[in-house]
């Protein structure tokens, strides 16, 4: 069936809007502030695109859906903002920059809860997919924080970490479109497979854009200055070329000055391991690809290639 996804999305902005409003003003303020900040929505969206490969689909189901995966999403926002001393957020003042990390976590904890009551709505098969991918989401944000166990390689550990913190919730929006649809198991297993690779690409465009982009709305650098290993961070670490040694240095060093920073930036946005992780995207795009070729052709599967072109795009 055909969906309007310009009305459903001008109805979600509303019912989230909505949903943060709390029994006192404060607490409707912080949780409304990183909801009215904006946001890609991309969760929501492809709940809604997901959505288009079974049957008669309830819009209202279909809202709460999108609705849970993006409070979910919203929610560990907040929290990865304090584990990550970010003092921007959606070009807004963080709220742990701007309440402190015990209110920050608070009002995570609380849009988290605002998501349990709307999932209880749709059943206990959504519930239980939206826990397990909690337990994943958790899980990928207590690795990344801990960093590879002894003999664990780097590379291989940062990709389980983005495969768990980013691509359990897209693949699951995926997955809940579908459900939602009552679309085959088939096509529930294709459509998680594919949210899985896109959640990849999605996270690992992000990464780059940390270091390549003035205009993400957050602080470009973070995950340098944090010493989060990314791909091109990891990439360089593997290089024998005697050549990257200063650049590795300067990675290593304090970064926490902003001139320190933003010479660390400069020097790594104009090296060639930028490139290599920009044809990683396009290798876990092309796997997104592949996952859709068991689909039905219609409007639905182009916008979900669409997806693929639109994430590569934008480490581009
Ligand atoms: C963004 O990573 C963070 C995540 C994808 C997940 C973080 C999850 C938690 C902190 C657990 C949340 C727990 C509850 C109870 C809500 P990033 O730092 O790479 O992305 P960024 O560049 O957008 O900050
Ligand atoms: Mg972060």
């Amino acid at each position: 069936m055909t969906l309007d996804i310009e009305a459903l999305s001008i109805r979600f902005e509303e019912r989230l809007r909505q949903v943060a409003v709390a029994d006192s003003p404060f607490v409707t303020e912080a949780a409304s502030h990183l909801i009215a900040a904006g946001g890609k929505r991309f969760r929501p969206q492809l709940v809604y695109l997901a959505s288009g490969f079974g049957g008669e689909v309830d819009e209202e189901q279909l809202l709460k859906a999108a609705l849970v995966m993006e409070l979910t999403h919203v929610a560990s926002l907040y929290h990865d903002d304090v584990m990550d001393e970010a003092d921007v957020r959606r070009s807004a003042p963080s709220a742990n920059s701007r309440w402190g990390n015990s209110i920050a976590i608070l009002i995570g904890d609380y849009l988290f809860a605002k998501a349990s009551i709307l999932v209880a709505d749709l059943g206990a098969d959504y519930v239980r997919l939206q826990a397990e991918t909690f337990t994943r989401l958790v899980q990928g944000q207590i690795a990344e924080t801990r960093g590879p166990g002894t003999g664990e390689a780097p590379l291989e550990h940062y990709l389980q970490v983005i495969a768990d913190k980013t691509g359990s919730l897209i693949a699951a929006s995926a997955l809940f479109g579908a459900m939602i649809a009552g679309a085959p198991q088939s096509i529930r297993e294709a459509l998680a497979a594919y949210g899985e690779e896109i959640g990849l690409v999605f996270q690992l465009s992000d990464d780059i854009i940390d270091i390549t982009s003035d205009v993400t709305g957050k602080t470009p650098g973070t995950d340098l200055r944090e010493g989060v290993p990314t791909l091109p961070t990891l990439l360089l670490e593997a290089s024998r070329d005697p050549a990257d040694q200063p650049l590795k240095d300067l990675l290593a060093g304090d970064l926490s000055d902003d001139a320190a920073l933003a010479e660390a930036l400069a020097v790594l946005r104009a090296h060639p391991v930028v490139e290599k992780a920009r044809a990683e995207v396009c290798r876990h795009a092309d796997l997104a690809r592949q996952h859709l070729a068991p689909l039905p052709e219609g409007d639905a599967k182009q916008l979900l290639l669409q997806v693929c072109d639109d994430l590569v795009k934008r480490s581009a």
